[in-house]
């Protein structure tokens, strides 16, 4: 028996649930939102489309946390996402508190879950979610790699004109304008991207992935949900089936890639017991200084969570 919980039943939560329903691996769903009759219609909804696209999964909702009792895995997406002009940053007051107290109200009904955030500014959400859970860093982790590489890979299938699923890439660093993507970790089937794309394509492509939630929220008005929704899904997925995937994951990192205390997009590897491992690559200098200048920001706003006291 295995149980999920996706807290949030907007946009990213509604889509999160659904995927995973129809990967029909987790025999529970639940979609937990204070609008409790809009986290039940969308899991009813989601549950009615199964006998159409033929899963097992079954999916209840509502805003009481006693659904969620005995989840293996809890994902967070709670919490306002970005308007036209406003930074990831600006919602950490709202969000914070959000996510703290969703955190609290899982572990009444929960004694060791996997916490996956996609709450934003993320990287200090899911460092907000670790502290008030009192978990091992181990069973805490944040989706943004993923929704990233995504992007990166997107644009790049487009670019050279092939599946994206050929294409293979890796990104380290925050959510935000300072991620670091690393072409020299990007490959084509196994080709290397740079012997397939010229320098200033690629590097307009890199440009535009850092500022790809803000193009989608300046066409829509509001922020992405398809592939941040789907990402997570991947994650708990990888935790669940115990795949050992390699993904890029929001992370403390305590001591690796010379960083301490902080919760950054690395490479992890996820399996049963959450983040197994995290990944050593050996970045090059410049890589190394991008990736501390995108920790900086990161610490920046992680000291303003502090300074609140919510957590
Ligand atoms: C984005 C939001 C989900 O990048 O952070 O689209």
């Amino acid at each position: 028996m295995s149980k999920i919980t996706v807290v949030g039943a907007g946009n990213v939560g509604a889509t999160c649930a659904n995927v995973l329903a129809h990967a029909d691996v987790f025999n529970e769903v639940v979609l937990i939102d204070i609008q409790g009759n809009m986290a039940k219609g969308k899991a009813l909804d989601t549950w009615q489309q199964a006998p159409i696209d033929s899963y097992s999964t079954r999916l209840v909702g509502g805003d009481d946390y006693a659904l969620t009792a005995g989840s293996d895995i809890v994902v967070i997406t709670a919490g306002i996402p970005r308007k036209p002009g406003m930074s990831r940053d600006d919602l950490i007051a709202t969000n914070a508190k959000i996510v703290v107290s969703v955190t609290k109200s899982i572990l009444e009904h929960s004694r060791n879950p996997i916490f996956i955030v996609v709450s934003n500014p993320l990287d200090v959400m899911t460092y907000a979610c670790w502290k008030a859970s009192g978990l091992s860093d181990k069973r805490v982790m944040g989706m943004a790699g993923i929704l990233d590489t995504a992007r990166y890979r997107a644009f790049l299938a487009e670019e050279l004109n092939v599946s994206p699923k050929d294409i293979q890439a890796i990104l380290m660093g925050g959510h935000g304008d300072t991620m670091v993507p690393l072409p020299r970790y990007t490959t084509v089937s196994g080709i290397p991207v740079t012997e397939l794309i010229k320098k200033e394509k690629l590097d307009a492509i890199i440009e535009r992935t850092k500022f790809g939630g803000g193009e989608l929220v300046n066409l829509m008005g509001t922020s992405a949900w398809y592939a941040p929704g789907a990402a997570a899904a991947q994650m708990a997925l990888s935790i669940i089936k115990d795949e050992k995937r390699i993904f890029p994951c929001c992370v403390r990192l305590n001591g690796q890639y010379k960083l301490n205390d902080i919760f950054l997009g690395a490479p992890v590897k996820l399996g049963k017991k959450g983040i197994l491992q995290v990944v050593k690559l050996k970045l090059r200098k410049g890589e190394m200084e991008l990736l501390h200048k995108s920790a900086e920001a990161v610490k920046e706003v992680a000291e303003a969570l502090d300074a609140m006291k919510v957590v």
